[in-house]
């Protein structure tokens, strides 16, 4: 197991911080286990953590970042509210401008958690190697394009990082063997994963699924879960870009950097059934298509998937982008005692009776939720027992994959197939800045096959 060089290296270089260890035992709290009870956290890890893998409320967490876009800048914001101790030490984006500029607007709302000087701003595709060589990071956000995710959190993980990761995992099959590597190395040594499915941590669907695990409406019998949106941006190719900056800036249009809107967007939701389910799909049955997207855009249009889980229980799944048609991103629940409503974003969740009547609802906060997840991470740290989710996140963004497989080809996909024969890796052999990459191409159904 690696020592961790990070309590060596606090105790030298803040005078402030005690260094003993009677007192890192006396600061550690039960404050993980409580939070994982009362969250969406099923069957995650607590990684085994021993002594050296702590860091009391009085040790500084130094945070990296790795992808300093919208998300990045969101989430740096809510890890820099929610936790008290932490600062931002170093950057990395393929823009060092865009370091630069989250670096100023961060600095003048959390003056003393801003610590990045010019020389721990990196930028470029190697530049996320720097951030995880760097011995002051602790913790590394990894907020880029989705397709980097498996092979960065791997990396970070075999450098003994504590890693805030968003959603998706992963994008291919091959991503998902990665993650799950990893995964199993991080609870061996000792090291933090959480991953940003934040509808986990959200106060009226931990409640919700509570309820109707419990049985309050009776048994899951099917389900709904929409991710229907007016639209997505698309950023066109700039004078000079090679395939490679293009497509990482317009990365949501390339499925091995998104994954296509299933993965990127809609694996809330189904990361949000699999936890109803408590399972992962048998099979999946799909179809969809394209009809406006500009015109390299390798995203489809809409994506309908039936999913079978065992049971005989059945989930209809439905994700699209069209500028103009109706927005609905809800899941609706019906068992045989009644209806569950889980709808997104800050959205009252509701338990309805079969004869109409709700018999139980509460408001949604997803701005706390997506703070308790860095509230999590760290206060796991601090109490040497770091929470490891990404299996769970991994086999959301794999049912994800299977789905988009299954409308993509026009077959039907197994679980089995996907997360055990499926050789599918879709990121680019060695990739550099000037890797020539195919013509985009839009998948086919009859045409487009299984692999
Ligand atoms: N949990 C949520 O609700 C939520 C919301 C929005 C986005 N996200 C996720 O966050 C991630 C980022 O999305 P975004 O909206 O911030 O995108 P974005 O395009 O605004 O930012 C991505 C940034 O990553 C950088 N980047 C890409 N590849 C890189 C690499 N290899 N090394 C270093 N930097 C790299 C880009 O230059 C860009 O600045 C995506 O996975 C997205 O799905 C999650």
């Amino acid at each position: 197991m690696p020592a961790r060089r990070s309590l060596s290296r606090m105790e030298t270089s803040s005078p402030s911080v005690p260094n003993t260890a009677s007192r890192r035992e006396f600061l550690r709290t039960g404050s993980v286990a409580s939070a994982m009870a009362a969250s969406g956290l099923v069957g995650v890890q607590q990684a085994s953590g021993e002594e050296t893998t702590s860091k009391s409320a009085l040790e500084t967490i130094n945070i990296g970042i790795i992808g300093t876009g919208g998300r990045g800048g969101g989430a740096l914001k809510d890890s820099l509210t929610i936790n008290s101790n932490v600062r931002l030490v170093a950057m990395a984006d393929l823009n060092a401008g865009k370091c630069h500029s989250l670096r100023r607007s961060l600095a003048r709302r959390f003056s003393d958690k801003v610590a990045v000087t010019d020389d721990k701003i990196y930028d470029g595709l190697e530049g996320y190697r720097r951030v995880l060589e760097d011995k002051d990071v602790d913790l590394v956000i990894q907020t880029t394009s989705p397709g980097f995710r498996p092979r960065h959190i791997a990396e970070a993980v075999d450098a003994g990082k504590h890693v805030f990761a968003e959603k998706p995992s992963c994008v291919d099959p091959a991503g998902y063997h990665i993650c799950l590597a990893a995964h199993d190395k991080a609870v061996e040594q000792g090291t933090a994963v959480v991953t940003g499915t934040q509808y986990r941590r959200q106060t009226n669907y931990v409640e919700l699924m509570k309820r109707i695990h419990a049985g309050e409406i009776g048994d899951v019998v099917s389900a709904t879960a929409r991710y229907c949106s007016n639209g997505i941006w698309y950023r066109g190719r700039q004078p000079g870009m090679t395939d490679v900056e293009y497509q990482t800036y317009n990365w949501m249009h390339f499925v091995w950097l998104s994954g296509d809107q299933i993965c990127e967007q809609a694996v809330h939701n189904i990361d949000a059934m699999a936890w109803l389910m408590g399972e992962n799909p048998i099979s999946a049955f799909g179809s969809g298509g394209q009809f406006t997207r500009p015109q390299d855009s390798e995203m489809w249009d809409n994506v309908s998937v039936d999913y079978e889980f065992s049971g005989n229980r059945l989930l209809s799944f439905m994700c699209r982008q069209l500028p103009r048609a109706a927005s609905e991103s809800g899941n609706v629940v019906y068992c045989t005692g009644g209806v569950a409503h889980i709808p997104s974003v800050n959205g009252t969740a509701q338990l309805v009776d079969r004869e109409g009547k709700t018999i139980w609802s509460m408001k949604g906060n997803i701005g706390a939720a997506y703070q308790q997840e860095h509230k999590d991470l760290v206060d796991s740290i601090r109490a040497g027992k770091p929470i490891v989710e990404l299996k769970q996140t991994a086999d959301s963004s794999l049912i994800a994959v299977m789905g988009r497989l299954a409308a993509y080809t026009g077959q039907k996909v197994t679980w089995d197939f996907v997360s055990k024969e499926s050789k599918l890796d879709l990121f680019p052999k060695d990739l550099t800045v000037d890797t020539k990459l195919p013509e985009p191409a839009v998948a086919a159904p009859g045409r487009t096959k299984l692999i």
